[in-house]
C-alpha cells in the first residue's frame, strides 16, 4: 500500500541579510510538523529555500560592492549553515537563482499570458522595496508603507498586469466552501473582508529592475519578485516539465508563513493557480510575529539576534523548545533571555531532565542498571501515555504546537508524581516488596521511553539522548519511534550527564 503524502513548505526567505530568529521560527515549526508526520508514516516532502531576486537584493549587493550572484551565494550559505545546526530535516532547498526554477518560471509566465490573464499596462503608484510591495496612495499610512512603516518610492512605469480581479469571486467562493483554508480563523476573517471589497489587477513585472527573471516575450522587463517567489512551491516539484514529483505531492498540505505575507499567499497565489488550472493548497497557516525584548526585530534597531549565538550558549533543542512552547502557534510572541532561561531550568531541567535522572539513579541503585521487566501492560502510566497520544495527535493536526507540548508536559508531570506517590525508596527497604519495586521502575522507564517519542519532533537530539541513556539507542539499534516498544530483556541503562543542567540567570 502506498503511503499518504504530506507536502509542507516555509516561505523562501530573502537573502538581503542573514537569518534571524523570525526565520528560524517558521522553519523550526515546519520541521516539527515534518518530523511528526514522518513518525506517523507519511511520505513527507518538506521544502524550504531562498528568494534571491528583486530590487531589495539588488540594492543590498550594490551597497557591498558585489555582484548580485556573489552576494546571494554568500548569504544563502548562512541560511544553510543555520538550518543544519538547527537539525532542520528539509527534503529540498530551492533557490530562485537555480536554473530549474527560473526556466520553469518563464514557461509558467508564458502559460498565464496565453491564458489571457496578463496584459501590458502602466503602473503609477508607490513601491516599498523592503516588502517588495506595490501600494496605492490610499493604502499608505502617514505616507509610509502600511506593512513595515518605512519610506516608499514613487513608481511610474510600464508593467505587465495580472488579472487578479477576474478571480475575486472564485476566491471568495473557495473561502466559503473551505472554511479551514486559511488559519488561524481570525486572520482568515480579516482576509475575507479584504476580498469582499474591490480587488484590483496587480503589476507582475518591473521595467526598472534588472536582477530578476526576464519576461519571456519582452526583455525589457523582469518578472515581479513575488510571482517568481510564489512559484517556487511548484517549480521545486518539477512543474511542469518533470511532473512525477509534482503529481505525487501536490496539492501542498500546508504552506506555513508569517502573518505579514498572507495576502500574497491567500489571494494572489490562489488566483495564479486558478489561472494555471492547478488545485489549490489545502491549508495556509499564518503564524504571528516575534519581538525581541519587546521591540520589533529590525536591522536599523540592530536587535536581530543571531540564532547561532543562542544555540551555542543554550543548545539547539532548548531553543527549538522555547520558540514553540512560549507562544501559541498563530499569536505574536516576545523573545527574552529571562524567559528562555526560565523555560530551560523549569520545564527542561526540573521536569524532564530530573525525571530521567532520578529514574536512572534508581535503576542503578536497585537493579544494577538493568531495566526491570513489567508483566501487566495496563498500568496507569501506560494508559496515560495512550491518552496523551490521542490528545497530542489532535493538537498536531490543528498545528497547535504549544498545546501539544503542554499536553506532553502534563504527562511528564504525571510520571514525576507517580514517583512521589509510589515512593520506591520505601519499597526498596524490604525484599518482600521487590516485585512491586520492579514493576514501578519498569513502568517508569517505559513512560520515559514514550516521552522521548513525544518530544522527538520538537527536540530530536534530546529524544536520542534519552534513548541512549535508557540503553535503547546504541550501535546497530536506531532510535525507536514506536510507542511501548524498545526494551529487550536485560536492557542495560547508560546513565549520563543531566539533559539540561541548571543555568544561573545573569
Ligand atoms: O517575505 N517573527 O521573505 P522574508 C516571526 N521572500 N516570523 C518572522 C519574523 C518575525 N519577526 N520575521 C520574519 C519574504 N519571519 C519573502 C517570502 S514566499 C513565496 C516569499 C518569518 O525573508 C516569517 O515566516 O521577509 C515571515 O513570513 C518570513 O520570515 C518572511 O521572510
Ligand atoms: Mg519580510
Amino acid at each position: 500500500m502506498s503511503k499518504h503524502t504530506f507536502y509542507l513548505t516555509t516561505p523562501i526567505y530573502y537573502v538581503n541579510d542573514v537569518p534571524h530568529i523570525g526565520h528560524s521560527y517558521t522553519t523550526i515549526a515546519a520541521d516539527v510538523l515534518a518530523r511528526y508526520k514522518r513518525t506517523k508514516n507519511f511520505d513527507v516532502f518538506f521544502l524550504t529555500g531562498t528568494d534571491e531576486h528583486g530590487q531589495k537584493i539588488q540594492k543590498a549587493a550594490q551597497s557591498c560592492n558585489k555582484t548580485p550572484i556573489e552576494f546571494v551565494n554568500a548569504v544563502v550559505d548562512k541560511f544553510k549553515i543555520l538550518w543544519n545546526k538547527l537539525d532542520i530535516s528539509n527534503d529540498d532547498f530551492i533557490r530562485t537563482t537555480e536554473e530549474r526554477h527560473w526556466r520553469r518560471v518563464k514557461k509558467i509566465f508564458q502559460q498565464i499570458f496565453e491564458n489571457g490573464d496578463i496584459y501590458l499596462g502602466e503602473y503609477e503608484g508607490w513601491y516599498c522595496i523592503p516588502c517588495e510591495s506595490f501600494w496605492i496612495e490610499s493604502q499608505l499610512k502617514e505616507r509610509n508603507c502600511p506593512e513595515c512603516n518605512r519610506a516608499v518610492e514613487r513608481v511610474k512605469e510600464k508593467n505587465y498586469f495580472f488579472r487578479l480581479s477576474k478571480y475575486q469571486n472564485r476566491i471568495l467562493e473557495y473561502y466559503e466552501k473551505h472554511p479551514h483554508f486559511i488559519q488561524p480563523e481570525s486572520r482568515r476573517n480579516e482576509l475575507l473582508q479584504r476580498i469582499k471589497s474591490p480587488v484590483e489587477d496587480i503589476s507582475i513585472s518591473r521595467a526598472a529592475v534588472e536582477w530578476g527573471i526576464q519576461v519571456p516575450s519582452d526583455q525589457t522587463h523582469t518578472i515581479y519578485v513575488w510571482i517568481d517567489a510564489l512559484l517556487n512551491y511548484i517549480t521545486a516539484l518539477g512543474y511542469d516539465d518533470d511532473m512525477q514529483t509534482f503529481q505525487k505531492y501536490w496539492p501542498a498540505n500546508v504552506h506555513i508563513i508569517g502573518k505579514e505575507i498572507l495576502w500574497f499567499h491567500g489571494v494572489i497565489w490562489p488566483a495564479v493557480l486558478m489561472s494555471l488550472k492547478i488545485d489549490l493548497p489545502f491549508k495556509i497557516f499564518a503564524h504571528g510575529w516575534w519581538t525581541i525584548e519587546g521591540q520589533k526585530i529590525s536591522k536599523s534597531l540592530g536587535n536581530a539576534i543571531d540564532p547561532l549565538g543562542i544555540i551555542q550558549s543554550y543548545g539547539t533543542d532548548a531553543y527549538r523548545y522555547f520558540l514553540l512552547r512560549e507562544v501559541p502557534f498563530g499569536l505574536d510572541g516576545n523573545f527574552s533571555y529571562t524567559a528562555l532561561i526560565h523555560r530551560i531550568n523549569s520545564d527542561l531541567g526540573n521536569d524532564l531532565g530530573n525525571l530521567l535522572q532520578r529514574t536512572l539513579t534508581m535503576i542503578e541503585k536497585y537493579f544494577h542498571g538493568i531495566i526491570p521487566e513489567v508483566s501487566g501492560a495496563d498500568d496507569e502510566l501506560r494508559s496515560a501515555s495512550e491518552d496523551t497520544r490521542v490528545r497530542v495527535d489532535h493538537e498536531m493536526d490543528e498545528l497547535q504546537l504549544s498545546r501539544a507540548l503542554e499536553i506532553i508536559w502534563e504527562f511528564i508531570g504525571r510520571a514525576n508524581k507517580f514517583i512521589e506517590d509510589k515512593k520506591p525508596w520505601v519499597l526498596a527497604k524490604t525484599s518482600a516488596t521487590q516485585p512491586q519495586l520492579a514493576a514501578i521502575i519498569g513502568t517508569l522507564a517505559r513512560a520515559i521511553k514514550d516521552i522521548s517519542v513525544f518530544v522527538y519532533p520538537f527536540m530530536p537530539k534530546t529524544a536520542a539522548e534519552i534513548q541512549r541513556q535508557l540503553g535503547i539507542l546504541k550501535d546497530n539499534h536506531p532510535l525507536c519511534l514506536e510507542f511501548h516498544k524498545g526494551f529487550k530483556e536485560g536492557t542495560v541503562s547508560q546513565k549520563g550527564k543531566p539533559l539540561f543542567p541548571r543555568i544561573e540567570p545573569p
